[in-house]
């Protein structure tokens, strides 16, 4: 097997900021409630007229320059998303076209806020195995369009932004060295677009009765975060032979603040250790993590050798941790 890693990294949020005040402005919530249970001050939303695929083009365009290649040399595009431009095409496709990537295949993938790890496994596998050279794993979203700003249970979480990462082979002794997912269909109900598919297809009904938008059992999920932002950090780490303090940085889901200090806990590592920005973005789902890595390696926080840890759950029930070394 090849060893394989991140060759280049990229991201995009809209320019659009929604803040905690205007919320209190939407809703009956404040600043203060939104700080303290979830650690997030603004998120950004796209713009009428910007789908997934135009915020995940940005990402894409920038992660691909970083990696010193261009569009042609992409093998495989996998965008991880919930909320894609269309039914079908798939938005990997809508991408490629954007992007002018000729070469490459494309599909999306649907792991809710665990995709983007979900991606990874994925790509780094068709590229471990030889099938291909270089592939694009984006997470994008624009979860503002599913987001019911009626909702104060929800709509103070969420945003919208693109991430994206280009994978190619790297030397021994760097890259991926273990991906752990999983998923728990059980808990499919607790977080959820129940309408649009083909168990509910949109109607007059459908619409009034809101099932276009996401519904949350928000202390269920919080229950379930908390547990599985630990486990599945530590069996990664376990089956990459690597220990906690050997960490160099974690990269969590930014779903809840208080989620992410849970796992610190477990894992026994300081703040410093985390990247944190869900206080500028909130919840991107799928984005949440490739936009973190981004901002870290745009700030100079992991350097070559680095071991970095990344972790997520979200709506399946699905989770994904993995471990790297940069
Ligand atoms: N402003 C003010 N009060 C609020 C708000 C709000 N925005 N939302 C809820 N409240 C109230 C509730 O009504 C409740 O009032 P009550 O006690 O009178 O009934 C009180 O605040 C406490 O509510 P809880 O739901 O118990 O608050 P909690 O501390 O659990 O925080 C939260 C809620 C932030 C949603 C938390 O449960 C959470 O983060 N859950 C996980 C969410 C998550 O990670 N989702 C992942 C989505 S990923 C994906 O796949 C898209």
């Amino acid at each position: 097997l090849h060893p394989v890693g991140i060759i280049g990294t990229g991201k995009y949020v809209p320019e659009r900021i929604l803040t905690n005040q205007e919320l209190e402005q939407m809703v009956d919530t404040n600043d203060e409630w939104i700080v303290t249970r979830t650690g997030i001050k603004e998120r950004r939303l796209a713009a009428d007229e910007e789908a997934t695929s135009d915020l995940a083009l940005i990402a894409s365009l920038k992660a691909i320059e970083a990696a010193g290649l261009t569009a042609e040399d992409i093998d495989l595009i996998i965008v991880a998303t919930i909320t894609p431009d269309m039914f079908f095409p798939s938005t990997a496709c809508l991408l490629q076209d954007k992007l002018g990537a000729k070469k490459a295949a494309a599909f999306d993938l649907s792991a809710a806020c665990s995709g983007f790890i979900y991606g990874l496994a994925t790509g780094s596998g068709m590229i471990a195995s030889g099938m291909y050279k270089h592939v694009l794993v984006v997470g994008a979203e624009t979860l503002s369009r599913i987001t019911d700003y009626t909702d104060r249970n929800t709509c103070i979480l969420f945003g919208d932004g693109a991430g994206a990462v280009v994978l190619g082979q790297v030397e021994e002794g760097r890259g991926f060295l273990s991906f752990e997912l999983g998923a728990d269909g059980s808990g499919g109900d607790l977080l959820k677009v129940h309408g649009g598919g083909s168990r509910v297809p949109a109607t007059e009904e459908s619409i009034q009765s809101k099932q276009h938008y996401i519904y949350m059992a928000g202390n269920d999920v919080f229950k379930f975060a908390v547990r599985i932002m630990g486990s599945a950090a530590e069996d990664a780490l376990q089956k990459a032979g690597i220990t906690k303090d050997e960490i160099d940085l974690l990269v969590p889901h930014q779903a809840n603040i208080r989620i992410i200090q849970s796992a610190l806990n477990r894992l026994n590592l300081s703040e410093d250790k985390a990247m944190i920005n869900l206080d500028k973005y909130g919840n991107m789902s799928a984005a949440s993590i490739p936009v973190a890595l981004a901002e870290a390696v745009e700030q100079g926080r992991v350097n070559e050798g680095d071991c970095v840890v990344l972790v997520g759950f979200g709506g399946g029930l699905t989770w994904g941790g993995s471990v790297l070394i940069w």
